[in-house]
């Protein structure tokens, strides 16, 4: 594969697994150096073991997005060891299920941290050093555009992301920085065991879904082109526009689909 991002530095949140680890793999292959933050450490310095055993370069940063200070560690040492940081992925988030009536505050607020706030710090501590045609790509979720029952709370806060995007995609356009929101539909990660849970709640019908390879694949197309709204499969673009188009029948369907 031609290296097109060699020269560029990247941060990946949520590397230590699933959609992050894929992303840093698809980087790397692209030739970009890579930051490797998550919380759990031993995990993100075996794939940085992995990355320079192969010939890459990677760094791995034990980091909580959730705590501002930890992640602007991250990125001073992200300019210590590459000097520059082209690319931020924010792909650390986590789930949540549960009926709206059920939802308990706490759990809503410290979703919120994770996926709206945790992307807020990582961004507001990389842009002072993200040079012209930086990319800032941040990972939403098809049901960050049509919220689906029982996991409302989570799509609440994928909703807040893109609006996060969407205002400062346009703040920093004239800095010739791009921003782009990935929605992945249901990939095939462990995050459904790492999400948490307001009762004993089963989720009824999904689809079987996509590998973390192919959403991984997208996001460093962004990387590479930037773009504003990227959608895995053409099934979940169809999704979405439908839903938009017929909100009433999208409804009815959804009654159908996941009653208990
Ligand atoms: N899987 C799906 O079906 C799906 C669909 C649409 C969108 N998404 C989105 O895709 C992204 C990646 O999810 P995934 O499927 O790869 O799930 P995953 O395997 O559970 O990975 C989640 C990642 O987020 C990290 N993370 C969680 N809390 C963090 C924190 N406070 N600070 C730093 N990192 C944190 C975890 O690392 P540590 O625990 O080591 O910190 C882990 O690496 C998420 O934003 C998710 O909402 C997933």
């Amino acid at each position: 594969m031609e290296e097109t991002l060699k020269g560029k530095a990247a941060v990946v949140t949520g590397a230590s697994g699933g959609i992050g680890e894929a992303t840093v793999r698809a980087l790397v292959h692209r030739g970009a150096a890579v930051v490797l933050a998550a919380r759990a450490e031993e995990k993100v310095r075996f794939l940085e073991r992995e990355v320079v055993a192969a010939g890459g370069q990677a760094l791995a940063v034990k980091t909580d997005v959730m705590d501002r200070t930890s992640v602007q560690t991250m990125v001073e040492q992200t300019m210590e060891e590459f000097g520059s940081l082209d690319i931020l992925v924010n792909n650390a988030g986590l789930g949540l299920s549960g009926r709206v009536a059920e939802l308990r505050p706490g759990d809503i607020r410290y979703l919120f941290e994770v996926n709206m706030v945790g992307p807020l710090h990582c961004v507001q501590a990389a842009l002072p050093h993200m040079p012209r045609g930086g990319r800032i790509i941040n990972v939403s979720s098809v049901v960050g555009k049509r919220a689906i029952p029982k996991v409302g709370g989570y799509c609440a806060t994928k909703f807040a992301l893109n609006a996060i995007s969407d205002a400062l995609r346009v703040e920093v356009a004239d800095r010739g920085i791009t921003v782009t929101s990935i929605y992945p539909g249901t990939t095939r990660t462990a995050f459904r065991e790492h999400s948490r849970r307001t009762k004993d709640e089963e989720r009824g019908w999904r689809p079987r879904g996509v590998s973390p390879e192919k959403v991984a694949g997208k996001i460093a197309c962004a990387a590479e082109r930037g773009g504003r709204d990227v959608y895995i499969t053409l099934a979940d673009r169809l999704f979405v526009t439908g839903t938009i188009l017929l909100p009433g029948l999208t409804d009815w369907a959804l009654r159908l689909l996941m009653k208990d």
